[in-house]
Order: structure tokens, then sequence, then C-alpha cells
């Protein structure tokens, strides 16, 4: 790890004269056009990312105990060299997808913005939200369509695509730039732990100098995984340690038991260690959260259910949030292109559009006055009636570090993602939602439970071992029985 590119980074950052390539995520200056869209990207890049230097210091020291080819990786993920050298904007995968260490541990894999400024000549944005890439390796499919099923796919379209400044039918191009970048790489950006040459050559055992284009951008793709890997959730968080005292994870569940199924036995030892008064909680769970668990968990009594509660508080969450990680992988329409698409040109709208087939317009965002644009989610990739605005299901792990939320962007806080769920769920219901997800009007919930969902969306921020520690073993109360009753001296 002391090699002397790196090194030479932690100098050149010391006495802050380093090259602009990674941290530096302005537009790069010398020898381009500096449009007014792109001084306004750099003021929304500066309001996104907090580049002090004691965060620089972090994030060099943190790479020191990875492994060589992670710290590849890492490398290439924040080098905004890879985009279009011609746009007004240089971006990294690092720009849309901000790791903790680059925000103060605010942000994990997302940004802030609905829609990410993309390099190109003009004002442009992506046309979906950056999802975070937190377990992306545990994905079964990639994009809110789930259009590409190996990840290797996804990242050559994403190295290709508008994300960094590239139009469609510059592939043979893009391969070229970054072919060039590698061979002519000085390894002066910060991460550099000599040229691209020697750490190829170090961590592939490959010389790049004999290989071609394609094989370099294969290698890009491969390198990029090794570090994407390793972004996975622990299953360390409130609810994970709340579920250990109690007994309540999905280990109670056999391997192919439906979410139904796994309901049905959370409730019977609910019923049972609540009856007991032996729930037991992390010192800093709170009874809402606990409430909004059991929301969340709850699903439509069956004939075989142990739960004969009274029909409310049904969140059914959990028949498409299914946990540890809190997806199904599975697509889902949940009325939010209809509320956007109504909201931008007239109620009803929506399901007065027909004769459709998938194009360019039907993968494009909603704008008013264009009523010709819609995003139709899986429709697109697969042209079916159930995959009619339906979007993959996201993870819920850390959700505070990744809003805005939806596919869309649309909402900067979870209270209003969950009355949204609330407002469509009622409209499905009413059978005035088109294409609704049949598991979308077993919901049964009102405002009065959104606090409680939110507080138990809360738990899942993932900690650090020795406060997970803390949370199941050194920090461990009863939870006081809201009725008072001490039924085991009964
Ligand atoms: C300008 C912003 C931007 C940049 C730069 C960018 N991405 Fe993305 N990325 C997005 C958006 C937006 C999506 C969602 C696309 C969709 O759903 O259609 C996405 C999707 C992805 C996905 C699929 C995730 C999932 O769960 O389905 C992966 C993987 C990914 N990006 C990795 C990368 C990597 C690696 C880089 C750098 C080579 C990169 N991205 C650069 C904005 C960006
Ligand atoms: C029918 C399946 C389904 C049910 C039931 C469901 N969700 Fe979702 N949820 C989704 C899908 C699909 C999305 C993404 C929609 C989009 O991007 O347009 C989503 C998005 C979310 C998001 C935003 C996540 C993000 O990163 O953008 C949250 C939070 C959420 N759901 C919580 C809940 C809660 C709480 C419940 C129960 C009250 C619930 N969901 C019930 C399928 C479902």
């Amino acid at each position: 790890m002391t090699s002397s590119g790196f090194l030479k980074g932690l100098v050149c950052f010391a006495v802050l004269v380093c090259s602009s390539t990674v941290f530096g995520q302005g537009q790069k200056t010398e020898g381009k056009k500096v449009s007014g869209a792109s001084a306004n990207a750099t003021a929304a890049e500066d309001a996104r990312h907090d580049n002090s230097s004691k965060e620089q210091a972090q994030i060099t020291d943190l790479i020191t105990s990875w492994a060589p080819e992670v710290r590849l990786g890492v490398r290439l993920f924040y080098d905004n060299r890879l985009s279009n050298p011609g746009a007004n904007l240089a971006s990294s995968c690092r720009t849309c997808h901000v790791p903790p260490e680059a925000s103060r541990g605010r942000r994990n894999f997302s940004d802030s913005v609905p829609f990410s400024v993309i390099p190109s000549s003009g004002k442009n944005t992506t046309m979906r939200n950056a999802p975070s890439l937190m377990d992306v390796s545990l994905q079964t499919s990639f994009n809110a369509d789930g259009r590409f099923t190996d990840l290797k796919d996804a990242l050559r379209a994403e190295l290709v695509s508008k994300h960094l400044g590239w139009e469609a039918g510059q592939e043979l191009q893009v391969k070229n730039e970054v072919f060039a970048l590698l061979l002519n790489d000085q390894g002066e950006d910060l991460l550099a732990e000599g040229t691209y040459l020697e750490q190829f050559q170090a961590v592939k055992g490959l010389d790049l100098l004999e290989a071609d284009a394609d094989k370099a951008f294969e290698l890009v793709v491969e390198s990029l995984i090794d570090y994407l890997s390793t972004l996975t959730t622990k299953n360390t968080s409130a609810y994970d340690a709340m579920a250990f005292l109690n007994r309540f994870n999905e280990s109670l569940s056999g391997p192919n038991d439906t979410p139904q199924e796994l309901s049905g036995r959370v409730f019977g030892r609910v019923a049972n260690q609540e009856g007991r008064v032996l729930i037991r909680f992390p010192n800093i769970y709170t009874e809402e959260a606990y409430l909004g668990y059991k929301t969340f968990m709850r699903v439509e009594p069956t004939y075989n259910s142990t739960v004969f509660e009274e029909e409310t508080n049904i969140g059914n969450c959990v028949a498409c949030h299914v946990p540890p990680k809190f997806t199904d992988m599975r697509f889902h329409n949940t009325g939010v292109v209809q509320e956007e698409y109504d909201s931008a040109h007239g109620d009803g709208a929506f399901g007065k559009l027909s004769g459709l087939a998938p194009s360019a317009d039907t993968g494009f965002r909603i704008y008013a006055g264009q009523p010709e644009k819609m995003d139709l989610g899986r429709w697109n990739v697969e042209p079916i009636d159930n995959n009619l605005a339906a979007f993959k299901t996201p993870m819920l792990r850390n959700i505070q570090k990744t809003g805005p939320y939806l596919h869309n962007g649309m909402y900067d806080n979870l209270e209003d993602v969950i009355l949204q769920k609330i407002r469509l769920s009622e409209l499905a219901k009413a059978g005035k939602l088109i294409n609704p997800d049949p598991e979308y009007m077993k919901m049964n919930i009102s405002e009065a439970d959104v606090p409680h969902l939110v507080a138990f969306l809360k738990t899942l921020e993932e900690v650090q071992g020795k406060e997970f520690r803390d949370y199941r073993i050194e920090n461990v109360r009863i939870r006081q029985d809201p009725k008072g009753e001490q039924s085991y001296e009964n």
C-alpha cells in the first residue's frame, strides 16, 4: 500500500494541487466550453458533495485495508475521465452513486436529487432517479425496469450511456477512449497506485499493451464489479437486533415459504411473546417502531393464519418488501406513474391512453405539455398487461440515506411515500387504478399508521459491529406492556 502512486496521491492532496480527476467533481475546465448549464451543474455538485480535505483523507485511509482488486475497482469508480471528454461536465460513477465516505455518511450510493445532471451540451438529466448500489450484486435484474439480468451487461450499458455523456451508437468510440485512458494514464489521481497499466498488470496479471479495446473495456467492467461486490448490507440494524432478540427473523421460515407464511409465523411468535410480556427491545427501539414493524409484516388474515386480529393496520408491505433485504426482486405497478401522469395531464388522462407500443417515448420522463412521454417501466422490456407501469421493488435498508424516493424521485421523505401508498391502494380498491398489483389491494392502513411505519423504516439503518452488539446484548430491555398488564401474574 505504499506504492509511489498512492503516496503521490496523498502528497498532492496535502498541498492541494492535485489534478481534479478524483475529487474535483465539477467540470474539466481546460480546453472546454463552460456553459451556463454546466455552471449550474457545478453548483448542484457542490451542494451534493462535501469534498473537505478531512473527507478526502478519510477515503484514502479507508481504502488502504481493501484488497488490491477492490482498490482498482474503486479507483475506476471515482475516475471522472471515464465520461465523454468532449462533454461539458466530467462525471464518474461516484457523481450519482455517492458513497458514504464521500458524503460524511449522509448518502448510500445514490445522490440527493430526483434526477441527476448528465454530461451533455444542454441542461439534461437522467431519466430516472439514481438507485443505491448497496447489495447490487444480490440483485437478479438491473435498472428499475430490470432491463438487464447480468450485472456485467448493466455496467457495459452504463459505461456507454448518457449517464457518462455518450450518445447511442458511440460504443466503439467509448471503448477506444477507455482504452486510450488506460494506456496513457500517468497515475496521478488521488486513488492511483501507479498507472492503470501497472495496476491491471498487478491485479489481473495482464499487460494492457497486448490487449485490445474490447478486452480493456471488459477488464474495466470486471474491476468495477470487484468493487461493487463489496457493497453489501450486513443485517446489522436495530431491526435486526429486535428480530434476533425475539426470534422474529426470517430464519423462522423455510426457504420456500411465501411472505404470507413468514408473516403467519412472525405473528405466532408475537402472540406468544406478547402474551408472556416477553418482547425484548434493543434499548433504542421505540413502541412506534414496533407497531410499524407489525403493520409492515401484517397480511390479510387467511384460513391458515394464526392471526385473528382486527383487519386494520394491514400494511401487507412484506408481500413485496421481503426481509432480509426487503425486496422480492420482482416488478409491481403501485400506481406511481398514473398519479404523476394525471397530475401533469389532468385527472383520468392515464386511463385514456390506448394503442401504446414500447418506444423511446414509453421509457421517458413525464413532462407537462408532452402527453406522449411517460415511463411504463417493466412493460418496455416485456410488454404484457401485468407489467404496465410496473417497477422493481426497491430494497429498504439504509433508506434514510437514499432519498429522494421512487423511480422518479418524486418524494423527499418517507411520510409522503407512505401517504401515497395509502391513497393509491384506496384507488386500486375502488377500481380506479389501471392494472394495479393484486397485493396492493390487500393493504388496509390509514394516516395513523404513517408515523409507525416511518419509525420502523428508520430502524433499518445499519450500524457498525460494536453498536450492533450493544443493540443485541448490552443494551436490551423488556417491552413495557402498553396496557400495563402483567399477564404472567394472572
Ligand atoms: C449521471 C448519473 C449517473 C452516473 C454518472 C452513473 N450512474 Fe449508474 N445509474 C444512474 C441511474 C439514473 C440509474 C437508474 C437507471 C434506470 O433505472 O433505468 C443507474 C443505474 C445503475 C445500476 C443498476 C442498479 C440497480 O439496482 O438496478 C448500476 C449497477 C449502476 N448504475 C452502476 C453505475 C456505475 C458503475 C457507474 C460508473 C461507470 C454509474 N452507474 C454511473 C445514474 C448514474
Ligand atoms: C405490491 C407490492 C408492494 C407493496 C404491497 C408495497 N410496496 Fe413499497 N414499493 C413497491 C415498489 C414496486 C416500489 C417502487 C415504485 C417506484 O419506484 O415507482 C416501492 C417503493 C417503496 C418505497 C420507496 C423506496 C425507494 O428507495 O424509493 C418505500 C419506502 C416503500 N415502498 C415502503 C413500503 C411500505 C411501508 C409498504 C407497506 C405499507 C409497502 N411499501 C408496500 C412495491 C410494494
